[in-house]
């Protein structure tokens, strides 16, 4: 490998949510990497810093050249420019403005739970109304449950689609996206498609970008993109709504106006320009170093501790954990991933993500961000089976 993902700055005392909201655990929790950010991306960055003036800029045209350029190659999404392209200060921004453009307070917003956690107050927050459709867990892995998706989506004016899901770790294939889609169509939801993840796949398991759907779906639709995920740039902050019909990309040009978010930070254009442009070849290293990780994991965890189901990561680098074989005898199911994640933090120093955050459905599980050193990785393994075991037969 040309680059290195195995030594990583110390990021303790760094003001860090990952490392700093809870000392002396080891975090494999907020979904950031602890790997240094690709150094094209950091040499573009000091260029930009050696400037020395830092202004409000306008929004070169490099910049959608750019974008345009890798999701077209990358993922055969042709047609992505300036025209089609409303810049936000972040995905969360990105979906909430969307939200509000679609909706009236009152309206239902439709998820696939268990779904990344900040879905729920952008719904909220917009005044509108929570309707779950919980993906249906077989034991392996998660499906849609179709039945339940139709019934909810007549009742929905917009899907709030992750793409790919994150905490499932679900890469949805193009022929469960066209399910999606003529559903949506049929009950007229809109569709706003959070992609944030779509550079992390793994093999077998291509990224579809909603956008590549057929025209008639992708015009009642918004794709959130930004490349922060990704290339580990989360807190520069910066993302992109795309809409194909000019209607709907000026009610979101509107939307984020008047959730006064259209103003980007200079240093996310920057990113984003060097991360699309020249980051290519360190993002492949990346998925290849996460895919052994995440095996790592699989395998470690089949040998040490098969009582716990680890569900296949299609994508994303957040695995996913049904840890209800701990639950002592009597125990309700209600709580348990908070009281098995306190456990954790205290008993072993291990903090991950509670799975019950992301929905009732994901009540019983945990999240584990495998994106960090391999070492680093097992001892949290091993952490976890100490966890695991002591929670079991504690009294
Ligand atoms: C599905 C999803 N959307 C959005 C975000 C956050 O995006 P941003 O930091 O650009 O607001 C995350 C972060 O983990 C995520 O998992």
């Amino acid at each position: 490998m040309t680059y290195d993902f195995e030594s990583c700055p110390d990021r303790r005392g760094s003001e860090s949510v990952k490392w700093d909201l809870y000392p002396g655990t080891l975090p494999l929790w907020v979904a950031d990497m602890d790997f240094k950010v690709a150094p094209e991306i950091r040499h573009a960055l000091q260029r930009r810093l050696d400037h020395g003036v830092f202004g409000y800029e306008l929004i070169p045209d490099d910049y959608f050249q750019a974008m345009g350029r890798w999701f077209a190659t990358r993922h055969g999404w042709e047609g992505i420019s300036r025209e089609n392209i409303v810049p936000t200060t972040g995905v969360i921004a990105a979906y909430s403005a969307a939200i509000k453009a679609m909706t009236v307070p009152g309206d239902k917003v439709m998820v696939m739970t268990p779904c990344y956690n900040a879905f729920f107050p952008a719904i909220r927050n917009n005044k509108c109304i929570q309707l779950d459709n919980p993906l249906h867990y077989d034991g392996k892995s998660y499906i849609v449950d179709w039945d339940d998706f139709e019934k909810k989506a007549a009742d929905a004016r917009v899907l709030l689609l992750c793409n790919p899901h994150n905490p499932a770790g679900r890469v949805w294939t193009r022929e469960e996206l066209l399910l999606i889609a003529g559903i949506c169509q049929r009950h007229g939801v809109f569709v706003i498609s959070d992609e944030i993840h779509c550079e992390l796949t793994y093999p077998g398991h291509d990224y579809t970008p909603w956008a590549t759907l057929p025209q008639e779906y992708v015009l009642n639709s918004v794709s959130c993109i930004s490349p922060t995920k990704a290339f580990n740039i989360a807190g520069i902050q910066i993302a992109n709504i795309f809409a194909k019909d000019p209607q709907i990309l000026a009610k979101m040009d509107r939307a984020i106006n008047d959730n006064e978010c259209c103003d980007v930070n200079i240093f996310g254009v920057t990113a984003l320009k060097a991360a699309y442009n020249e980051g290519g070849p360190w993002l492949d290293q990346l998925r290849e170093y996460l895919f052994h990780n995440a095996r790592t994991v699989a395998c470690f965890l089949e040998d040490e501790l098969p009582q716990v189901t680890v569900l296949p990561l299609e994508g994303t680098y957040l695995m996913w954990l049904n840890c209800r074989a701990a639950l002592q005898d009597g125990e309700p199911l209600e709580g348990f991933s908070e009281r098995f994640g306190k456990h954790l933090q205290e008993k072993v120093k291990l903090t991950l993500s509670n799975g019950s955050i992301y929905g009732a459905a994901g009540e019983g599980f945990m999240r584990v961000n495998i994106a960090c050193p391999r070492s680093r990785l097992l001892d949290g393994m091993q952490r976890f089976i100490a966890g695991f075991e002591s929670y079991r037969f504690q009294k």
